[in-house]
């Protein structure tokens, strides 16, 4: 089956709305959600949302209440999101980061007691259509073990890094484990195998079954070099801004725990540096350097295709996703069937 981009969002606003989800809150959802699948990151789009469901209805997802700033200085902030919709938790956090680094030049907001918040690229988005870099990190609870281990301590914690350029889409959206764990998710869904060199068994042997993986523990990207971002990251998005870390962190792939991940959110200005024009400007000849030796990509370019692709083509849905949400629309009585096409 397939869902083209107005049909999933209208479906998923349609049915968070029926859950009790402010109008506002849901519309981001469904954006941020809409925004994964586009660009190609499924393991964080609509075959997520049945997590987000069971969230909702085991109350780790709040509906009622909004974010608190709990301090703020002119460039910084600490958001209690009060466990509201991660989605909505995030945009709000970013948009205040993006306002303190218009006046100052930088703006910092850290977020504890939020939610799961789909990819992390949607949040680095937002500063760049406003020509700032942004940068956002999670963790996420334990998925990774260092390495030399098998016990999982780390989260796939993600970081994502946008830059405003004039002709480019300049983005890196990445989990720091081989592989996010959504897509171990997805292909156990799926019925799939996963890639050699990602995972290990709970007793620390590769393994290229998903579920074993998930039992066991996620290799980090690039070997010590992933593990040792992704301990930094734990830190920079755990004590640094009130939240959990480590083994301590619940709730992000187990809905039916409170989620005690923390994130962070910057946002900088270029232009309290040097003339807007002239750094985009040399993005642009960079990106030129650097594509001018081959066929190259850089980071931004497989979201910019994968976006093309899919409005062309729609998104495709498994048989399991399909019939999660046929099973979603009978319990909540809502007609979802002919918003999905073959
Ligand atoms: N919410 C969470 O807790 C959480 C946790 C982990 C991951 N995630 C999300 O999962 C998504 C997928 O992460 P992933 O690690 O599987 O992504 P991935 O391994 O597919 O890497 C994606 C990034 O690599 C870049 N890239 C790909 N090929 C490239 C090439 N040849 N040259 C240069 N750059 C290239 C892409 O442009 C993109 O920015 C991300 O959106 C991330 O934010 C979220």
């Amino acid at each position: 089956m397939k869902i083209t981009p107005e049909p999933q969002k209208s479906i998923l606003t349609k049915i968070l709305t029926k859950l009790n989800v402010p109008t506002e809150h849901a519309e981001i959802v469904a954006d941020v959600t809409l925004d994964a699948d586009l660009k190609g990151f499924s393991s964080h789009g609509i075959g997520r949302f049945p997590q987000y469901i069971k969230g909702l209805e085991s109350g780790t997802i709040k509906t009622k209440g909004d974010i608190e700033i709990e301090n703020e200085t002119v460039s910084t902030a600490l958001i209690n999101g009060n466990h509201l919709f991660g989605h909505y938790v995030s945009y709000k956090s970013m948009q205040l980061a993006m306002e303190k680094a218009r006046e100052t030049g930088i703006g910092m907001v850290g977020i504890h007691d939020s939610n799961h918040f789909g990819v992390a690229g949607y949040y680095s988005d937002m500063a760049i259509m406003e020509d700032l870099i942004g940068l956002v990190i999670a963790n996420t609870e334990p998925a990774v073990a260092p390495i030399g281990g098998k016990i999982p301590i780390l989260g796939t914690n993600p970081i994502a890094i946008g830059i405003p350029s004039n002709k480019n889409y300049v983005s890196v959206d990445m989990a720091t484990s081989a592989s996010a764990r959504g897509k171990l998710m997805e292909a156990v869904r799926r019925g799939e195998k996963i890639p050699k060199n990602v995972a290990l068994d709970c007793e620390g042997n590769p393994t290229i079954d998903p579920q074993e993986a998930l039992n066991g523990s996620i290799l980090p990207f690039g070997a010590h070099k992933g593990y040792a971002l992704a301990f930094m990251i734990e830190i920079l998005a755990g004590p640094l801004v009130k939240a959990a870390f480590g083994t301590g962190v619940t709730g992000t792939a187990t809905p039916e725990e409170m989620c005690t991940k923390g994130d962070l959110m910057i946002a900088i200005d270029p232009s309290k540096l040097i003339d807007l024009n002239i750094f985009k400007d040399q993005v642009d000849e960079f990106i030129n350097q650097v594509k001018s030796t081959d066929n190259i990509f850089i980071p931004g370019d497989m979201e910019v295709r994968n976006v093309s692709k899919h409005q062309q083509n729609g998104i495709d849905i498994d048989d399991k996703l399909y019939q999660q949400f046929i099973d979603i629309s009978h319990k909540l009585k809502i007609d979802l069937e002919n918003l999905f096409t073959k």
